[in-house]
This record gives structure tokens, C-alpha cells and sequence, in this order.
């Protein structure tokens, strides 16, 4: 067992954490309370290859592998929760395109998410009526001479009004999961609407809206994977993205200690510093202590992934540990913060804003235990 970095590990890391600490958190506080999307600040992450770290470079990725983009998540999340749903959504659309996609597609399509083109990629799977059972999904595809036609309403869509290439998924005809089918869908297209803008609790410099498919046609050739395939391309990609909301978790709730004990160290209360109270100070020991445990199931899910060995197990327990983990960590970041824990002079109350939805996207924790206790079955007894 090695837990030692490899230099491009190590080198996507620094280089994700460079750009994070000086160009990311400076304006995170602002960026939050105008609901920035900031769209150069995109582009400047693609030009440093953390909008397709584990594409290959012949598509314009890192091709740095998961571990990396792990480590790269947790880095921009440490800074800005809102920038790194933005990376972490265009990464996997772009990693499910390369994938499963032609060369034509990964050619057109994934290029323009690796250099920053498309700005962002979107994931639409979500419905109004359809989160947790994504197989009842509504909208549908029709496919009709060249073109599949589309027609139906996603919710939740992050980033769905800037993005320049979205995957979304439809109901082409079959029973259960077989009859969804996925397509590349270039924002603008016509039929395309963009609907209710999301005025959220958190991750409020993150784009996230409705969608319209009002007979939005598209040509045949934007089927991605076979027709039928949908269903279980979402389910493989959602594994990999939940290494990512899993690696989000960890950087917030690092961020959260950070700020902690950087309080704790300068703040007084009777006549000395406010972490020399055993009651706060095991408090951040116990912090300390969870946040590795969720970054070493994190990066175990990872680097399985990476080595092309299964991990849908152990990407559902990292993101179901990581994400419980860091809202109990921002809980406690405001407690020992006292009262400017809750004004937003210091940062955690946009971490504990921004850690509450952890546990709801890219499937709740409940979705995580149905997942993690159906592979278990397989596993034990
Ligand atoms: N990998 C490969 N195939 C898989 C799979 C996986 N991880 N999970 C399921 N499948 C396959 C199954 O093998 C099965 O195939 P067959 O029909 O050939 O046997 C098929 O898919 C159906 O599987 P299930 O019977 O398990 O499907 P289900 O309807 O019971 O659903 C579920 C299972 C785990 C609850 C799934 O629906 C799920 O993950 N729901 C949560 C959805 C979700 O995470 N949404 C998040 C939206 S995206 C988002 O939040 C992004 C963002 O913007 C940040």
C-alpha cells in the first residue's frame, strides 16, 4: 500500500491549490453574494487542465487521473464550493463524452470542455417529478429523419444557462431504464429554453436552473453510447461524480477547520485563547480526525476508479461519509466561531450554506445506503 503522491499527482495538486488560494478565494465572498458565474475564471481553470484532469491530452485533458482530479477538487473546494460543483460537473460530462462517446464526439465536444470553449458542461438528468428515481424520468426523444427531437423540462441543472455542451437524458421507448437513451445537446440550440433561475441556500455563485426541450432538435449524431444505453451511463458517470461531491466535502470541511483553528488560536475568553478549552479543542481533534478518514475513502475510491477495478461501492461510501462528515465539521466551524460564525465577516457561514447540499446532489445519502447496502449483499454473507 503506497500513500505517496506521484509527481503528477503532486504537481495537479499545487497547481490546483495555487490558483485556488490566489485567484479563487479572494473573490469566493463575492462572487457568493452576487451569484457570479465567472465564466473567465472558467476558462483560466481549462487552460490549466482541471476542466478534463483525467482526459487525455490528445483531447486537451491532463491526463492526470482521478487521484488528481480528487486532489484538484478538494483544493478549489477549499476555496469556493460554487467554483468546484462548476469543475466537477463539466469534468464528468466531459469524461462520460470521452468514454462512451466517437471520436467525432470527443473530437467536437470534448475539446470544447477541456479548453474552456463551451465555458461549462452541464448534466441533465434531473426532473421536476424524477431526483432520486431517475428512471421515470418524462422528457423524451423522438427520432425523426437526421435529427432526435426532444421535448420535456430537467430541474437542477447546474450551469445549465451557460453551458456550451450538456448531456441529457430522454425516454426513447423501451421498458425501465433500457427505454433511456442520452444525447450531447449544445447550449443555444433552438428549443432549448432556459427557465426559473434557483435563488439556493448555498453554492450561490453556481449556476443552476431549469430546463425547456420544446421540440429541440438535434442531429442523430449527438446519441451518445448506443440507443437504450442512457440509464446505465448515468449511473456509471454518477459513480465518478460522487468521487467529486465526495472530494468537495473534504476541501469545504478542510477549509472549515482551517478557519477554526486559525480562530480558536487568536480569540480570548477568560484570559485565554479559545482553543486551549479542552471542549473546542477536542472538538477540532474530532474534525481533524473524520476529515482524514473521508479523504482516505475519497482517494481509495479514486484510485480504484483509476486503476479500472470497481468502486461503486466504495465512491458511494466516501461520498456518503465525506458529505455527513463536512456538515458536521461546518456545524462545528460556526459553534466555535460564536457569533461571528453566523455574520458573514468570517467565511464559515458560506462553508455551512454551502456543505448542506452535499448530502442531497448527486444522490441523497439515502440513494448512497441503498447503493452501498445493495453491493454489501453482494459481498458479504
Ligand atoms: N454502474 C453500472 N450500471 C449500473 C449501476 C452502476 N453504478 N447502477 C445500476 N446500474 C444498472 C443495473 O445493473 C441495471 O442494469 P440491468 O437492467 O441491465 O440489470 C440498471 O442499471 C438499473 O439499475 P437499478 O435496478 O439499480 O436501478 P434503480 O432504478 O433501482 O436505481 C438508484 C438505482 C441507485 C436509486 C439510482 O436511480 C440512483 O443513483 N439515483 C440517484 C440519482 C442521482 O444521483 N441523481 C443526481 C443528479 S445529478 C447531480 O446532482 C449533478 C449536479 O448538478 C451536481
Amino acid at each position: 500500500m503506497n500513500l505517496e503522491l506521484t509527481e503528477t499527482q503532486t504537481l495537479i495538486r499545487d497547481t490546483a491549490r495555487k490558483f485556488a488560494r490566489e485567484r479563487v478565494a479572494p473573490q469566493a465572498r463575492t462572487f457568493d453574494r452576487e451569484e457570479t458565474f465567472a465564466t473567465e475564471l472558467y476558462r483560466e481553470l481549462a487552460s490549466l487542465g482541471l476542466m478534463g484532469v483525467n482526459i487525455s491530452a490528445k483531447y486537451g485533458g491532463a491526463e492526470a487521473g482521478v487521484v488528481a482530479y480528487s486532489l484538484a477538487m478538494m483544493e478549489m473546494s477549499a476555496a469556493c464550493a460554487s467554483t468546484s460543483v462548476t469543475m466537477a460537473v463539466t469534468n464528468m460530462c466531459a469524461e462520460l463524452i470521452h468514454t462512451y462517446g466517437n471520436d467525432a464526439q470527443r473530437e467536437k465536444f470534448v475539446t470544447r470542455l477541456t479548453s474552456g470553449e463551451a465555458v461549462a458542461g452541464s448534466f441533465a438528468l434531473s426532473e421536476p417529478h424524477a431526483g432520486s428515481d431517475p428512471r421515470a424520468m418524462r422528457t423524451t426523444a423522438v427520432r425523426r429523419g437526421d435529427t432526435w427531437v426532444l421535448n420535456g423540462s430537467k430541474q437542477w441543472i447546474t450551469s445549465g444557462e451557460y453551458a456550451g455542451v450538456m448531456v441529457v437524458w430522454a425516454q426513447t421507448g423501451g421498458q425501465g431504464g433500457k427505454g433511456i437513451s442520452a444525447f450531447i445537446v449544445e447550449g443555444g440550440t433552438p428549443g432549448l429554453h432556459v427557465g426559473k433561475h434557483e435563488d439556493k441556500m448555498g453554492l450561490r455563485a453556481s449556476n443552476t436552473v431549469s430546463l425547456t426541450f420544446e421540440d429541440c432538435a438535434i442531429p442523430a449524431d449527438n446519441l451518445l453510447g448506443k440507443e437504450g444505453d442512457g440509464f446505465k451511463l448515468a449511473m456509471i458517470a454518477l459513480d465518478g461524480g460522487r468521487i467529486g461531491i465526495a472530494s468537495q466535502a473534504c476541501g469545504v470541511a478542510r477549509a472549515a477547520l482551517d478557519a477554526s483553528v486559525r480562530y480558536a488560536k487568536d480569540r480570548k475568553a477568560f484570559g485565554q485563547a479559545i482553543g486551549e478549552f479542552q471542549g473546542l479543542s477536542f472538538m477540532m481533534a474530532n474534525m481533524a480526525t473524520e476529515l482524514e478518514a473521508a479523504e482516505l475513502l475519497t482517494l481509495r475510491a479514486a484510485s480504484l476508479k483509476e486503476e479500472g477495478k470497481p468502486f461503486t461501492r466504495e465512491a458511494s461510501m466516501a461520498k456518503l461519509f465525506a458529505s455527513e462528515m463536512s456538515n458536521r465539521a461546518v456545524d462545528k466551524a460556526v459553534q466555535i466561531h460564536g457569533g461571528y460564525g453566523y455574520i458573514d465577516e468570517f467565511p464559515v457561514e458560506r462553508y455551512f450554506r454551502d456543505a448542506r447540499v452535499q448530502t442531497i446532489y448527486e444522490g441523497t445519502s439515502e440513494v448512497q445506503r441503498l447503493v452501498i447496502a445493495r453491493e454489501t449483499f453482494k459481498l458479504f454473507g
